[in-house]
């Protein structure tokens, strides 16, 4: 181009100095004509010369260009071949960062060695980004025209992998290629699953800390409303025998109002607001109340067979807390076959003879029962038989598991001195066993739920009870109750009502029942105030929440009984009964 330029000034400078010797040959008449060559070469020779200094120049800075390019190509190339690398190909292809080059619209040309790792993709594989990415903000087409119209380097952004790679999330960052703008674009990528999953698990433990919080505050006033409603199904059933026709109607509301106790029992627990308690149980016994309610979380598909042993020795545990192992456990088994199939439970008596070790962990001789929890559903894979008691750790889809069922199964096992351990065969089956210690404790009685309440038959004629409570159908039903054992009730709204009734010198009182959680002034705070005048009064405290997380502030409060919400009416008069004699 620039030869082209210098010939075509040489031209344009010997027309210019022909013209300009015609000129002066016109302009000069008297000149000797023999004059003209000379006149015309000279400047022609001059000029000619002068275009070919100014040629050679020129093109000879555009050889040493040319050799100064090839050159460095060479040496990048014999630098490669130092490193191993042959071609500039092979540099794009050994970064160990992943990248590809991709067209304005999208289409893949160029891929390297981490970016086909990490999108799932073979080499020669040039598909749309947009079909192997999701979860932008936006249409992928948009993104990619804004950053090519505007030349610019896009902020990293957070898409997920599509098809069989979905599990990974990626943070993609764009850089035109050409600083105008209009060109392909280099897309780098990194792998930000780690990092999603560590935001999901964050979000997912601040959610469940919310629920936690509701289901506490949920539960405490759902423990009033059971207990007036329990409590007056109660008292009707003292005036309805068995031969009443309303009697099994009653029964089934009283029923319905335990197993709604319960279920407040379960929320309780989750929100760590209750701090459950261990009894004497059978193991058999603990299990076949559960039957129904197994058989309803596995549903048609899938058949529940228990098994027990023969005198099953007792064990020391929460019966709440049993539940829901066994209800953990049976729900990933009904998980695991999606297609149907069969659970079984089975229970029997252990006894090692000697500290045995198992997967890593002894158990001390002695004498324990096992609760065998299997079914014949998908397995565990084994890479992951090692993960499934960590927090969080689930197989299953967004929203449908959050992994904290076995967390939670290992939790309660290990706090009752257990074991537990898993079996899995994949494409056969998983089999869970808890081993817990048999108890030397003592069976308590056992109140009988499934019946009506039992009035206590010694009279408590003569007493008088100070009772306060904020809830006015708890408060009825229990004064009703304590007047029908014949004790004399005093009845308060609040801490500052019973005050007054505690400074009426006139007034006998023997036992205070307060609620402990009350607008105003809570019951242990006004009962130490009362007791200080009235030292010898005999103190309850009712509430919704569990005797430990108010055990600080009672105990001070010498020979002060806890009667938990809901209560029932044999429990309330069971109560004043003990604290009486
Ligand atoms: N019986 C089983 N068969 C096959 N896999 C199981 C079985 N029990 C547990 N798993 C595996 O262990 C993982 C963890 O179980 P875990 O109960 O802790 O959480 P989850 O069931 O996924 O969620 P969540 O219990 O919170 O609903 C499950 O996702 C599953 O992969
Ligand atoms: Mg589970």
């Amino acid at each position: 181009m620039i030869k082209i330029l210098t010939l075509k000034r040489d031209w344009w400078v010997i027309a210019t100095v022909i013209c300009m010797a015609a000129l002066v040959a016109t302009l000069v008449p008297e000149l000797d004509s023999s004059l003209y060559p000379v006149l015309i070469v000279i400047p022609i020779a001059v000029f000619m010369t002068a275009g070919l200094i100014y040629w050679l120049i020129v093109s000879n800075r555009i050889h040493l260009q040319q050799k100064g390019e090839e050159g460095a190509a060479k040496i990048a190339k014999r630098s490669f071949a130092h490193t191993g690398v042959s071609t500039v190909q092979d540099l794009f292809d050994d970064l160990p960062i992943a990248l590809l080059r991709v067209t304005k619209d999208g289409q893949i040309k160029q891929t390297n060695q981490f970016s086909r790792n990490i999108l799932g993709i073979r080499e020669g594989d040039c598909p749309n980004i947009s079909e192997i990415i999701s979860g932008l903000a936006r249409p992928v087409p948009e993104w990619l025209e804004e950053l090519t119209e505007r030349a610019a380097r896009g902020e990293p952004k957070l898409v997920q992998v599509t098809g069989p790679k979905s599990e990974v999330f990626l943070h993609v960052s764009l850089i035109s290629m050409d600083p105008r703008g209009g060109s392909d674009l280099i897309a780098v990528i990194s792998d930000a699953t780690e990092l999603k999953t560590l935001e999901a698990q964050f979000v997912q433990s601040q959610k469940m800390q919310a629920i936690g919080q509701l289901a506490g505050g949920v539960a405490h006033d759902f423990n009033n409303l059971l207990t007036a409603i329990s409590g007056y199904c109660d008292l009707l059933l003292l005036r309805h025998d068995k031969g009443d026709p309303d009697y099994s109607d009653l029964i089934q509301i009283h029923q319905n109002a335990n197993r709604a106790a319960a279920l407040v029992g379960q929320l309780l627990a989750f929100s760590r607001k209750q701090t459950l308690q261990p009894d004497v149980l059978n193991v058999d016994e603990a299990l076949a109340d559960m039957t129904h309610l197994l058989n309803r979380l596995l549903g048609a598909k899938i058949d529940l067979v228990l098994r027990h042993a023969e005198n099953l020795p007792n064990v020391y545990v929460d019966k709440r807390q049993l539940e829901q192992v066994v209800m953990n456990l049976v729900v990933n088994a009904r998980d695991a076959m999606p297609e149907g199939g069969q659970v079984d439970i089975l229970t029997c008596e252990r006894v090692f003879t000697e500290d045995t070790a198992k997967e890593g962990v002894t158990i001390p001789k002695g004498r324990y029962i096992e609760i065998v929890v299997s079914d014949n559903g998908c397995g565990i894979k084994p890479k992951n038989l090692s993960h499934i008691f960590d927090p969080f750790f689930t197989t299953k889809d967004v929203g449908e598991g959050t992994g904290l069922g076995l967390s939670t199964v290992y939790g309660i096992v290990k706090q009752t001195g257990g074991y537990i351990f898993a079996d899995s065969a994949l494409g056969q089956g998983t089999s869970f066993s808890v081993i817990l210690p048999v108890t030397k404790h003592v069976e308590q009685p056992v109140v009988d739920t499934m019946t009506g309440p039992r009035m206590i038959g010694q009279s408590l004629k003569g007493t008088t009870v100070l009772l306060v409570e904020d809830e006015v159908p708890v408060r009825s039903f229990a004064a009703r109750a304590l007047a029908m054992q014949d004790v004399t009730v005093i009845e308060a709204g609040s801490a500052e009502e019973a005050l007054k009734f505690v400074n009426d010198s006139s007034l006998h009182i023997d036992i205070f029942v307060s609620d402990v959680v009350m607008p105003g002034e809570d019951g242990p705070t006004w009962v130490r105030k009362a007791l200080i005048t009235r030292p010898d009064v005999k103190v309850v405290f009712v509430s919704g929440y569990a005797e430990e997380t108010f055990s600080q502030e009672f105990g001070s409060i010498v020979g002060a009984k806890f009667l938990s919400k809901p209560f029932t009416l044999s429990s309330l008069i069971q109560t004043i009964h003990d604290i009486s004699g």
